[in-house]
């Protein structure tokens, strides 16, 4: 049994025992398939705003937010009680067998907030993954062509379209086949390839690119819809250069394609902003949603122009649980909690104040840390070898996510070699938890690089 010590219990030199949480992962080793990633070793019994009881009762600092799920908190109260009040009026009917206002609710906030042309309309899912598979099955009815466009380094989910339209070979090995049709292109990713380019150059550049990918890979005929995440979350937190994204924008337009926006990593103030493509001055055809967008609770969305969504054939999308009542109950109470607390302004204070820490730690760390990138409060440090952004430290991630758990920090990576520290937490982190956090990580790597 290994013996996990906290920091406190080090200076006190009382080294205890996590022993509930070395029994829930002996459990879980017994139960559950080893595939199933577990990304740190923490466990929980109860949690509020970003903070984390463990099985143990050890306080955790929460940088992950169940992976940007909660932006709005941990159980915030107002939402708690929204589910609690409808879990005991009715938990569910599906909505095509007995239609309720909540679902409708739901759908009149989202296109409040994500308006896509004149008229827009919405179809609830469960989860991030349902509402890519959904995006994609509109887009290609709408315009009756089979070709899809993604990127490298994005993560779209791991159903068989989501996982066909994923980058990353670890999310996809033995997987295939996979779903055909769907083609690839390099991401735009400024901070590894600009070669000495403006971010300008650079994004033109790959704009010329696309022009030749239409000439060599699918005609622009053949192309359904590009589907592109304004900041690859699992990818790393690369963001799509401005000029790029408009771009693709006047692409889709001159040729019919669907411009997909994967929102839901970013969405719900992470980035500052309801959604991360309003920093880019565009609006997508379809956008895909979940996490943050009910705390918690299992629910999606996908939103597009009304001539989209109603050009496909009926019965081609659906699913029994769509827009359950209990979740759309979360996700209106998690809507109107955001609004109350000024999230998006919390979000740009927190984002700030990890940009400032994280600066500051590269210029500590500069043979460890080799960039410092993201938009609002969606940011990460990339680990290098000598402070060479072509040579990633997997190794040096890793370490950091233990030690940063052995501190009582819950931390992820992101990346294809999981050598960047990416930051989810909760955004109503008051800031003297948040300076906590990040000393932690501080902390982390001044020991883990002696
Ligand atoms: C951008 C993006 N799209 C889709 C998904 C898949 O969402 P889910 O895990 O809810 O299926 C994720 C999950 O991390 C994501 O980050």
């Amino acid at each position: 049994m290994s013996i996990i010590i906290t920091r406190k219990e080090e200076e006190a030199g009382q080294h205890k025992l996590r022993l509930q949480s070395e029994r829930i992962f002996a459990r879980r080793r017994r139960l559950v398939p080893n595939a199933l990633s577990i990304f740190t070793p923490a466990t929980v019994q109860q949690a509020r705003g970003a903070q984390v009881t463990d099985a143990d009762g050890y306080e955790l600092i929460d940088f992950t937010g169940g992976i940007g799920v909660l932006n709005a908190g941990h159980c915030p109260p107002p939402v708690v009680k929204a589910i609690q009040e409808q879990a005991g009026r009715f938990l569910h009917t599906c909505f095509g067998v007995a239609a309720y206002d909540l679902y409708l609710d739901v759908a009149e906030r989202l296109v409040e907030l994500f308006p896509h042309g004149e008229a827009t309309k919405v179809m609830l899912t469960n989860s991030g993954a349902e509402s890519v598979e959904n995006a994609i099955k509109i887009a290609r009815q709408y315009t009756r062509r089979p070709a899809v466009i993604c990127y490298t380094g994005s993560f779209h989910g791991r159903t068989l379209m989501a996982t066909s339209l994923t980058s990353k070979v670890g999310y996809r090995l033995g997987c295939g086949p996979f779903a055909p049709e769907v083609y690839r292109l390099a991401f735009p990713d400024y901070a590894h390839d600009h070669r000495g380019m403006s971010e300008e150059e650079f994004a033109d550049y790959h704009l010329k690119k696309l022009e030749e990918f239409f000439y060599y890979y699918v005609s622009e005929k053949d192309a359904a819809a590009i589907i592109v995440e304004c900041v690859q979350g699992e990818g790393g937190f690369n963001v799509i250069p401005v000029k790029y994204l408009q771009g693709l924008r006047r692409v889709c337009d001159q040729h019919g394609i669907v411009l997909i926006v994967d929102e839901v990593q970013t969405g719900f103030c992470r980035t500052g902003k309801w959604a991360a493509y309003e920093h880019f001055d565009i609006v997508p055809d379809i956008s895909t949603w979940a996490k943050s967008i009910a705390s918690g609770m299992p629910l999606g969305a996908v939103i597009g122009k009304q001539h989209i969504m109603d050009g496909i054939n009926p019965g081609t999308i659906g699913g029994t649980y769509l827009g359950n009542p209990v979740c759309c109950a979360a996700s209106l109470a998690t809507i109107q909690y955001m609004k109350d607390v000024g999230l998006n302004e919390k979000a740009q204070q927190v984002g700030s104040i990890i940009r400032q820490r994280f600066e500051a730690m590269k210029k500590r760390f500069p043979n460890h840390i080799s960039d410092v990138r993201g938009l609002g409060a969606m940011m990460a440090m990339e680990l290098s070898h000598q402070g060479d952004i072509s040579k990633p430290n997997g190794e040096l991630g890793k370490a950091m996510v233990q030690r940063c758990y052995e501190k009582g920090l819950i931390l992820i990576t992101a990346g294809a070699h999981g050598n960047i520290l990416r930051i989810l937490s909760p955004l109503v982190i008051e800031e003297h938890v948040l300076q906590r956090g990040l000393d932690l990580m501080e902390e982390s790597l001044a020991e883990l690089t002696a």
